[in-house]
Parts: structure tokens; C-alpha cells; sequence
């Protein structure tokens, strides 16, 4: 989908999801079912993550504000939610303090904390165990997240020492930058949307359904407010100490993440520190939150409808610079995919010098109405890759050129098509084009892969300009004398890089099928197809309808998978890859015996007793299979509540079994 097809798309879902949500709230009467719905949120929610350019303010999927969905429960918060108010100078800050000290006429403590640029969330905890995790949503009621919480190995399940018996805690779920990047790079390699940064993503991860796929995303947390009856502390900074006691992962005090100052000039010195220093954190953050110690004093300052008298945030401003476009350069990745990034006059910003940003896809470069020479302004916020957020009009030369994105391979001059549903261009090329055909390669001794130690791309480059290698099994062809004829390549290095091919060969057929490059095909996928079929020559043979059966393996996948083996040149490298010795037999997951042994079952819709994973669990657990979607060979659809109609009726033509959780149940204990 390209950006004007997104926003088109994200105006039509926001319209027919407000004429519903009317129904439904004001007339208490519905024309379509939660299910529908909730399908429909949850497209203009993954839109909007992906173009968060085009969210409408008043988008559906943030009613009042917050986030309130219809997907998971609302609950009416305890202690309402508020927020901060917002500082950006140290003015603001000394007017804030007058305002306590004409309250307060005692010493005041405060509390300096990071501003965590994540979602917030209230964790309550019965008798030490975590009872509901519940999102801001409308600072009144917001969704219970619980299971999805409950998948964050920062946040304990149950606690240890001397904890009230009934209490709520307050803090932030974010993603870290190296997970958001290592997500995104996944996605690239699948030819998937990126997302945005790393808060959108936290937010859009929290809120899905599934939450296996929220484990695996590595979401983590710090928590830093507690509300609760017999709370045995006099102030904000000993509880926070109590929390890390009980188990919760906290702000450090040698990290300077908290700290207790007595004076503005000290707030003012950790406010620096982090505008200086935060582009080194490992996570993200947008500001810093001062508090008043003192829970008395809290309480005598009291609030205002919107936020406490005693805490205010001070907000980093993005950091922002102007410099001139000198040119834009494509590059070509391993998939074809092109990517214009700017070339800039050098400039200093928050810390480094920048010298290129990435201009993302042709929409971006036409949206910012780029032409050469013109003074951009570069920003480096939260994000990681600067980002060219607009341009000086003003400046703009007058013979400017508009820049017009490529139409041909700026490496082997193919032909670029862009395809259906995707924003970006490709090279068509794939065979003969340098970049893709070294890229694959690089991609199949990679570390995930192959992980072939002493080659690295520099040397993938001088093998490929040398002819001596096109493709990942001329590699095994090297010899100790072509390697030593290289520049820069010593005995040892030729040795090292003879017995990293060596120890390949041993690399399991999982990482191999993934080192193969099969577009969509990331290493889960790759584990999952390696373990259903337990051997490439079972994978090759495997119709549509075998691939889709395969959990997580959808339509777009199957498809890609299917091409990719129908090319003979891919047939004849992985012939002479076996010849090699690589692995191309791997173990088929061993399914215990029971019940389902043989059978393939599809779980869809919600349950009562058990979730869906815990349902998929059993089903292995007793032999069975599950597939994704339903075909002939679909032997049971275990179905919940909620579930799609198209589903339930694919089932009812196919003539396949529906069982309830119930039906399911009995079968086990039978
Ligand atoms: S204290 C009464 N401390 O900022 C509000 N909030 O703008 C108490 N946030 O919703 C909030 N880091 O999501 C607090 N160290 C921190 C924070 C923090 C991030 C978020 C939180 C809150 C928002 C308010």
C-alpha cells in the first residue's frame, strides 16, 4: 500500500468505525459483530502505526484521548491516571517551586526521575501476586493488558519480601532501541512496513491479541509509583527503594535514572546531564519528571483536574538543525528493495555528526517536495536515524531541480517496479544485480545463518569482483591458494576462513532455510517450516495448501515460498549445497503420542478457560498440529467465542469438525 492508498484507507476505517462506534455506544444497538469491529480497529490501529503521519487527532483509536478499544476489558481505574504538566525551561521549573512554596512552608525534598517514552501502566498485585495489569486509556478506565503484561520478564509474576497486601504500581512499558531495531530489520528482510519508533510500537505490541507474539517482541518496563493502602513509607524515593526489594525492576540510583535533590540548581544539573547524555541510553526518553518527596507534602499540594501539584515534567526539546541537501544517493538491498538516503553538508546534532538521513521511499522525497541545494531541517528526537523533517523554502536556490526518484537501478541500471501493496521500488534484476546477488550472499554467512567466521562483506566484495564467487555454494569451492591471492589476505586469515566453511556444514537446517534468503522468510518462520517438515526435500515438495497448515505460515509466505522453489537456478544451488554437506535435514519436532496424533487442529476465537497458546500448547503436547488456516486437510476447528463468520462458514463447507473448548476438554481427559 503506498502512503496516499494509507491515508485514503485510514480516513475510510476512522469513518466506518465512528458511524459503529455510535451505534453501539449511543444507540446501544449494533449492525455488525465485536468481532467485526475489533477487526477493523485493529487494521486502522496497524495502519496508524505505520503512518502515523496520517493519524486523524480524533481518531477512533484513541477515544478521549487514550486508548480504549473494544478488544480487551475496560476497567475502571482505582486512582485515576493523570498526566503531567509540561515544562521546557528552567522559568517554568522556579515558577512551579513558588507554587509549592506558597503551599508548603517546610523544606522540600524532590525526586528527579527519566521521563520514559513508553506506555504507561497500573500493575495491581493481591497477596503478592499480580492480579491485572491495566493501560491509561482515558486516565479514568483503561484496558486490562493483563496477559500481555504478564509476557514482560521485567515485571514479577509474584513477590518477595515484606509487600502490602494489596496494592497498585505505576510505571512504563517500553521497547529498548536494539530490540525496536532488530523488529524492524526483521520486518525489512520480510519486505514488511517498518514501524515508526519505538513507543508506537510498545503500544501497538501491548495491545495485541496474541500475546506469544508480545513475548517475543521484548518489551521491558520500569516502575515508579505506588498506590495502595498501608504503604509503610513516609515518601516517594524509600518506596521506590521498597519496590526493587519486592522484585520490580526500578530506576538505579548509581545510573543517575533517580535521584534526590534539594535544590533547583541540582534539578537543573540532572535536566542537563540527560539532554546531554540521553541519545546514550539504551531505551528512550523525552524528558525528566521531578517530584515532591515528601508523601504529606504530596498530599497538601494536592491536584488539578488534570495533574499533581507536586510532580511536573520538563520536556527535551527535539534537537533540530538546518544544513544544506547536497545529493541523494539509492541504495540497493540483498531483496532489490531501493533506498534514497540525503546526503548532507556535515553538521553537529546531539552529540555526532551527521552526514546522511534516510529519506525512507519515494512518497517521503515527493511529501517533503525536495530539490537539491535546499536547507533541510534534520532531527534527531527520540529516534535513532536523523530524519529530515521539512525543508526551508525560504533558502530554496532559484533554479533548484526537483528531485525525481530513479526509475532504473542506480548499480545495474534494471528496470524498478513497485509492487502491489508495497511502498518502496525494486530492482528487478535479482540475478545479475551486484548488490542483491553479493547481498545474499552476505545474508547466508551472516550470524543468524551460517555464521561462517573470518568472511566478512569486505571479503564477499573481493571474492565477487574476482568472479570467484556468485553464489553462497561457490564458496565452498574456494581453495587455500585463491584465498591466499586475495589482497590483504594472510595464511592464517585464508585458514580461518577454510574452517569457518568447515564448521558451517554443521550449521543446523533451520538457520540454513533461513541463510536461503526466501523473501517473507525471517527466522521464526524459517524454525517453524524446518521443524514441520524436517527436511528441505519434505519443504520443496509441499503444495500451498501443506505450507499454510504450518503455524504462522500464511498466504503472502506460502506463495513466496512456492516461487522461490520453483526457480531451477535455486534448485541446481541447493543440489550442489548438499553435495557440500550442508544440512538439509533437520529433527521434525518429535509430537508426543496422544489424542490428536496425526491430526491438524485450527484454534480460533476466544476461550474461557484456556488461551489460545495454552490451546496450541496442548494440541502439541498430544500430538496434534496446528495449522492457520482451514483446508480440506484440517481435521477439527476448535472454535471460541467471537469467532469470524467467513471461518466458521470456510469449516461448515469444507465439512471439517467444529468443536467447543468443552468438546476439547473431554478429548484430553478421555
Ligand atoms: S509519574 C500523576 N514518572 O509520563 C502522573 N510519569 O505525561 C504520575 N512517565 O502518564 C506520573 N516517565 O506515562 C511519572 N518517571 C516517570 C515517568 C512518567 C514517564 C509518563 C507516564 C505519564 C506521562 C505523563
Amino acid at each position: 500500500m503506498n502512503s496516499e492508498q494509507a491515508q485514503q484507507e485510514i480516513l475510510r476505517l476512522s469513518e466506518i468505525i465512528n458511524f459503529h462506534s455510535h451505534l453501539y455506544y449511543v444507540e446501544s444497538r449494533s449492525e455488525i459483530s465485536d468481532f467485526e469491529f475489533d477487526s477493523l480497529l485493529k487494521q486502522l490501529q496497524e495502519l496508524e502505526i505505520q503512518f502515523p503521519q496520517f493519524t486523524l487527532s480524533n481518531s477512533p483509536t484513541k477515544r478521549v484521548g487514550g486508548d480504549l478499544t473494544k478488544r480487551f476489558e475496560t476497567v475502571t481505574h482505582r486512582y485515576p491516571m493523570l498526566s503531567l504538566s509540561n515544562t521546557y525551561s528552567e522559568e517554568e521549573i522556579l515558577e512551579w517551586e513558588n507554587r509549592i512554596k506558597k503551599l508548603v512552608d517546610e523544606e522540600v525534598e524532590y525526586v528527579c526521575e527519566l521521563k520514559y517514552d513508553g506506555v504507561a501502566i497500573g500493575i495491581r498485585y493481591e497477596n503478592g501476586q499480580l492480579s491485572k495489569a491495566v493501560t491509561r486509556g482515558d486516565g479514568a478506565k483503561g484496558e486490562d493488558v493483563t496477559n500481555n503484561v504478564k509476557t514482560i520478564r521485567t515485571i514479577p509474576l509474584s513477590l518477595k519480601g515484606d509487600f502490602p497486601s494489596d496494592f497498585e504500581i505505576r510505571g512504563e512499558i517500553f521497547l529498548p532501541i536494539a530490540k525496536f531495531n532488530s523488529i524492524n530489520s526483521e520486518r525489512e528482510l520480510k519486505s514488511e512496513p517498518m514501524f515508526a519508533n519505538p513507543r508506537n510500537t510498545a503500544s501497538g505490541t501491548l495491545k495485541m491479541q496474541d500475546s506469544k507474539v508480545v513475548a517475543s517482541r521484548g518489551l521491558d518496563s520500569f516502575l515508579y509509583g505506588i498506590y495502595g493502602e498501608g504503604i509503610n513509607s513516609t515518601g516517594h524515593f524509600e518506596s521506590v527503594q521498597k519496590a526493587a526489594e519486592w522484585g520490580f525492576k526500578v530506576p538505579a540510583t548509581p545510573l543517575r535514572f533517580i535521584e534526590k535533590t534539594n535544590s533547583i540548581k541540582e534539578i537543573m544539573n540532572f535536566i542537563e546531564f540527560w539532554n546531554t547524555n540521553r541519545l546514550s541510553l539504551p531505551f528512550e526518553i523525552d524528558g525528566v519528571v521531578v517530584k515532591v518527596n515528601n508523601y504529606e507534602q504530596q498530599t497538601k499540594l494536592g491536584f488539578t483536574a488534570k495533574s499533581p501539584r507536586w510532580a511536573i515534567a520538563y520536556k527535551f526539546k527535539a534537537t533540530r538543525v538546518e544544513t544544506e541537501l547536497l545529493s541523494v544517493d539509492y541504495q540497493v538491498g540483498r531483496t532489490g528493495a531501493i533506498t534514497p538516503v540525503a546526503n548532507l553538508l556535515p553538521v553537529q546534532l546531539g552529540g555526532t555528526t551527521v552526514k546522511r538521513a534516510s529519506l525512507h521511499n519515494a512518497d517521503q522525497i515527493e511529501k517533503l517536495d525536495l530539490h537539491l541545494g535546499d536547507f533541510v531541517y534534520v532531527e534527531k528526537g527520540g529516534e535513532i536515524i536523523p530524519k529530515i523533517v521539512g525543508v526551508n523554502t525560504e533558502k530554496r536556490p532559484s533554479e533548484a531541480q526537483k528531485i525525481n526518484f530513479i526509475s532504473t537501478c542506480p548499480v545495474c541500471n534494471g528496470l524498478l517496479t513497485r509492487k502491489e501493496g508495497e511502498v518502496g521500488h525494486f530492482c528487478v534484476n535479482e540475478k545479475f544485480c551486484p548488490p542483491q546477488v553479493k547481498g545474499k550472499i552476505e545474508h547466508f554467512i551472516s550470524r543468524k545463518a551460517l555464521n561462517i567466521d573470518g568472511l566478512g562483506d569486505e571479503t564477499v566484495d573481493l571474492l565477487y569482483e574476482k568472479k570467484l564467487v556468485t553464489t553462497a555454494a561457490d564458496l565452498y569451492d574456494l581453495t587455500f591458494d585463491q584465498l591466499l591471492n586475495l589482497d590483504r589476505m594472510a595464511e592464517k586469515s585464508a585458514n580461518n576462513l577454510l574452517f569457518g566453511l568447515e564448521l558451517s556444514k554443521k550449521i543446523p537446517f533451520e538457520r540454513v532455510l533461513f541463510g536461503l534468503g526466501i523473501r517473507f522468510v525471517g527466522e521464526t518462520s524459517a524454525k517453524k517450516l524446518a521443524r514441520h517438515f524436517g527436511s528441505i526435500d519434505d519443504l520443496m515438495k509441499a503444495s500451498y495448501d501443506d505450507l499454510i497448515e504450518v503455524d504462522e505460515i500464511g498466504g503472502k509466505i506460502a506463495n513466496s515460498i512456492l516461487e522461490f522453489f520453483g526457480d531451477t537456478e535455486i534448485q541446481q544451488l541447493i543440489d550442489r549445497l548438499k553435495e557440500k554437506g550442508i544440512q538439509f535435514i533437520g529433527e521434525k519436532k518429535e509430537f508426543n503420542k496422544g489424542v490428536f496424533t496425526g491430526k491438524i487442529i485450527v484454534v480460533s476465537g476466544v476461550f474461557s478457560v484456556f488461551n489460545r497458546d495454552e490451546l496450541k500448547e496442548l494440541i502439541e503436547q498430544h500430538g496434534g498440529k496446528n495449522g492457520s488456516s482451514i483446508s480440506s486437510k484440517t481435521d477439527f476447528l476448535l472454535a471460541g467465542e467471537n469467532m469470524g463468520p467467513s471461518k466458521l462458514k470456510k469449516a461448515v463447507d469444507l465439512g471439517v469438525a467444529i468443536i467447543s473448548e468443552d468438546d476439547f476438554v473431554k478429548l484430553l481427559n478421555n
